[in-house]
Protein backbone atom coordinates (compact mmCIF):
# COMPACT_ATOMS: atom_id res chain seq x y z
CA UNK A 1 0.00 0.00 0.00
CA UNK A 2 1.11 3.30 -0.98
CA UNK A 3 2.53 6.17 2.07
CA UNK A 4 -0.03 8.43 2.76
CA UNK A 5 -0.24 11.80 4.33
CA UNK A 6 -2.72 9.94 7.09
CA UNK A 7 -0.22 7.44 8.05
CA UNK A 8 2.79 10.03 8.32
CA UNK A 9 0.17 11.75 11.11
CA UNK A 10 -0.83 8.76 12.76
CA UNK A 11 3.23 7.76 13.16
CA UNK A 12 4.30 11.36 14.38
CA UNK A 13 1.31 11.51 16.60
CA UNK A 14 2.92 9.57 19.34
CA UNK A 15 6.13 10.62 18.64
CA UNK A 16 8.83 9.99 21.39
CA UNK A 17 12.18 9.81 18.96
CA UNK A 18 13.86 12.63 21.24
CA UNK A 19 13.88 14.74 24.32
CA UNK A 20 11.76 17.24 22.18
CA UNK A 21 8.70 15.59 22.66
CA UNK A 22 8.73 16.02 26.29
CA UNK A 23 8.16 19.13 26.75
CA UNK A 24 5.84 20.30 23.42
CA UNK A 25 2.29 21.31 23.47
CA UNK A 26 1.81 20.23 19.91
CA UNK A 27 3.47 18.67 17.48
CA UNK A 28 3.97 21.25 14.19
CA UNK A 29 4.01 19.02 11.14
CA UNK A 30 3.38 21.38 8.25
CA UNK A 31 0.77 23.86 6.43
CA UNK A 32 -0.07 24.23 3.06
CA UNK A 33 -0.94 22.73 -0.29
CA UNK A 34 0.19 19.34 -0.11
CA UNK A 35 0.20 19.41 -3.98
CA UNK A 36 2.60 22.22 -4.27
CA UNK A 37 5.64 22.58 -6.07
CA UNK A 38 7.62 24.51 -3.86
CA UNK A 39 8.43 23.46 0.00
CA UNK A 40 9.99 26.10 2.30
CA UNK A 41 11.70 24.34 5.75
CA UNK A 42 12.84 26.13 8.20
CA UNK A 43 14.30 25.47 11.70
CA UNK A 44 11.88 24.73 14.39
CA UNK A 45 8.75 25.84 16.20
CA UNK A 46 8.75 28.49 18.29
CA UNK A 47 6.83 29.65 21.35
CA UNK A 48 3.28 30.59 19.02
CA UNK A 49 4.22 27.54 16.83
CA UNK A 50 4.29 25.12 19.41
CA UNK A 51 0.93 26.41 21.12
CA UNK A 52 -0.82 26.43 17.80
CA UNK A 53 0.63 23.41 15.89
CA UNK A 54 1.38 25.24 12.88
CA UNK A 55 4.53 26.15 11.76
CA UNK A 56 5.34 29.99 10.75
CA UNK A 57 3.24 32.07 12.88
CA UNK A 58 4.67 33.80 15.03
CA UNK A 59 6.32 37.03 14.22
CA UNK A 60 8.86 35.67 12.11
CA UNK A 61 5.65 33.65 10.43
CA UNK A 62 3.96 37.06 9.58
CA UNK A 63 7.16 38.43 7.40
CA UNK A 64 7.58 35.05 5.69
CA UNK A 65 3.89 35.38 4.18
CA UNK A 66 4.52 39.35 3.61
CA UNK A 67 7.44 38.10 1.41
CA UNK A 68 5.74 35.00 0.13
CA UNK A 69 3.00 37.41 -1.14
CA UNK A 70 5.67 39.95 -2.53
CA UNK A 71 6.33 36.97 -5.08
CA UNK A 72 2.17 35.87 -5.85
CA UNK A 73 2.62 33.16 -3.12
CA UNK A 74 0.80 32.45 0.13
CA UNK A 75 0.51 29.13 2.46
CA UNK A 76 -2.46 27.71 -0.34
CA UNK A 77 -0.02 28.02 -2.44
CA UNK A 78 3.60 26.39 -0.88
CA UNK A 79 3.81 24.11 1.74
CA UNK A 80 5.74 24.59 4.88
CA UNK A 81 7.56 22.65 7.20
CA UNK A 82 10.52 22.78 9.54
CA UNK A 83 13.77 20.65 10.54
CA UNK A 84 12.33 19.70 13.95
CA UNK A 85 9.05 19.27 15.05
CA UNK A 86 8.54 20.03 18.37
CA UNK A 87 9.98 23.41 19.93
CA UNK A 88 13.61 23.13 20.94
CA UNK A 89 13.94 24.85 24.92
CA UNK A 90 14.18 28.53 24.37
CA UNK A 91 14.28 28.29 20.66
CA UNK A 92 17.80 26.92 21.07
CA UNK A 93 19.16 25.17 18.07
CA UNK A 94 18.08 22.24 17.38
CA UNK A 95 20.88 19.40 18.18
CA UNK A 96 22.24 17.53 15.98
CA UNK A 97 20.63 14.18 17.59
CA UNK A 98 17.33 15.70 17.49
CA UNK A 99 17.26 16.90 14.02
CA UNK A 100 18.80 13.50 12.89
CA UNK A 101 15.90 11.62 14.83
CA UNK A 102 13.55 13.98 13.25
CA UNK A 103 14.56 14.00 9.48
CA UNK A 104 12.85 11.25 8.50
CA UNK A 105 9.93 12.37 9.02
CA UNK A 106 10.69 15.43 6.55
CA UNK A 107 11.91 12.88 4.36
CA UNK A 108 8.47 11.29 4.55
CA UNK A 109 7.09 14.59 3.77
CA UNK A 110 9.43 15.37 0.67
CA UNK A 111 8.15 12.04 -0.63
CA UNK A 112 4.90 12.38 -0.78
CA UNK A 113 5.00 16.23 -1.87
CA UNK A 114 7.78 15.57 -4.43
CA UNK A 115 8.36 19.22 -4.94
CA UNK A 116 10.60 20.68 -7.72
CA UNK A 117 12.08 23.25 -4.88
CA UNK A 118 13.10 23.51 -1.83
CA UNK A 119 13.60 26.56 -0.03
CA UNK A 120 15.62 26.51 3.19
CA UNK A 121 14.87 29.24 5.36
CA UNK A 122 18.07 29.60 7.29
CA UNK A 123 21.40 28.20 8.14
CA UNK A 124 20.21 25.14 10.17
CA UNK A 125 17.52 24.11 7.28
CA UNK A 126 20.16 24.60 4.72
CA UNK A 127 23.01 22.77 6.82
CA UNK A 128 20.29 19.30 6.97
CA UNK A 129 19.27 19.47 3.37
CA UNK A 130 21.57 21.78 1.49
CA UNK A 131 25.08 21.09 2.61
CA UNK A 132 26.70 20.14 5.71
CA UNK A 133 29.20 22.33 5.30
CA UNK A 134 26.86 25.47 4.59
CA UNK A 135 27.63 29.12 5.27
CA UNK A 136 24.52 31.27 4.80
CA UNK A 137 25.85 34.81 4.17
CA UNK A 138 27.96 32.96 1.72
CA UNK A 139 25.81 30.29 -0.07
CA UNK A 140 22.32 31.88 0.26
CA UNK A 141 20.73 32.71 -3.55
CA UNK A 142 22.90 30.36 -4.51
CA UNK A 143 20.71 27.49 -6.32
CA UNK A 144 21.65 23.46 -6.37
CA UNK A 145 19.85 20.94 -8.26
CA UNK A 146 19.64 17.65 -6.71
CA UNK A 147 17.89 14.56 -9.08
CA UNK A 148 16.28 17.40 -10.60
CA UNK A 149 15.23 18.72 -7.30
CA UNK A 150 16.42 22.93 -6.99
CA UNK A 151 17.22 23.78 -3.59
CA UNK A 152 18.30 27.24 -2.56
CA UNK A 153 19.56 28.64 1.09
CA UNK A 154 17.98 32.00 2.18
CA UNK A 155 18.33 33.76 4.99
CA UNK A 156 15.64 32.93 7.99
CA UNK A 157 13.10 35.65 8.21
CA UNK A 158 14.07 35.71 12.31
CA UNK A 159 17.31 36.89 10.68
CA UNK A 160 15.72 39.69 8.92
CA UNK A 161 13.95 40.73 12.07
CA UNK A 162 17.40 41.07 13.94
CA UNK A 163 19.18 42.56 11.14
CA UNK A 164 17.20 44.72 8.22
CA UNK A 165 20.56 45.33 6.20
CA UNK A 166 19.95 41.25 4.85
CA UNK A 167 16.41 42.11 3.69
CA UNK A 168 17.90 43.46 -0.03
CA UNK A 169 19.68 40.14 -0.60
CA UNK A 170 16.80 38.01 0.61
CA UNK A 171 14.68 40.22 -1.42
CA UNK A 172 16.66 39.43 -4.72
CA UNK A 173 16.75 35.77 -3.14
CA UNK A 174 12.62 35.69 -3.51
CA UNK A 175 12.53 37.09 -7.07
CA UNK A 176 14.79 34.25 -8.06
CA UNK A 177 12.55 31.95 -6.54
CA UNK A 178 9.40 33.23 -8.39
CA UNK A 179 11.62 33.12 -11.49
CA UNK A 180 12.46 29.63 -10.68
CA UNK A 181 8.95 28.75 -10.00
CA UNK A 182 7.41 30.39 -13.10
CA UNK A 183 10.34 28.12 -15.15
CA UNK A 184 9.06 24.94 -13.76
CA UNK A 185 5.86 25.58 -13.91
CA UNK A 186 6.14 26.38 -17.74
CA UNK A 187 8.06 23.24 -17.86
CA UNK A 188 5.48 20.95 -16.78
CA UNK A 189 2.53 22.73 -18.75
N1 LIG B 1 11.03 29.48 13.04
C1 LIG B 1 11.16 28.32 12.36
O1 LIG B 1 12.22 27.95 11.92
N2 LIG B 1 10.05 27.59 12.19
C2 LIG B 1 8.85 27.94 12.63
O2 LIG B 1 7.90 27.21 12.41
C3 LIG B 1 8.75 29.16 13.33
C4 LIG B 1 9.86 29.91 13.52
Amino acid sequence: MKYEWKELYDQLADCRKCGLSDKRTNIVIGVGNTKSRIMFIGEGPGRDEDEQGVPFVGAAGKLLDKMLAAIDLDREKVYIANIVKCRPPNNRTPQESEAVACLPYLRAQFALLSPKIIVCLGATAAKYVYDKEVRITRDRGVWKCVKGVWIMPTYHPAALLRDESKKRDAWTDFKNIRDKLKEIQEQEQ
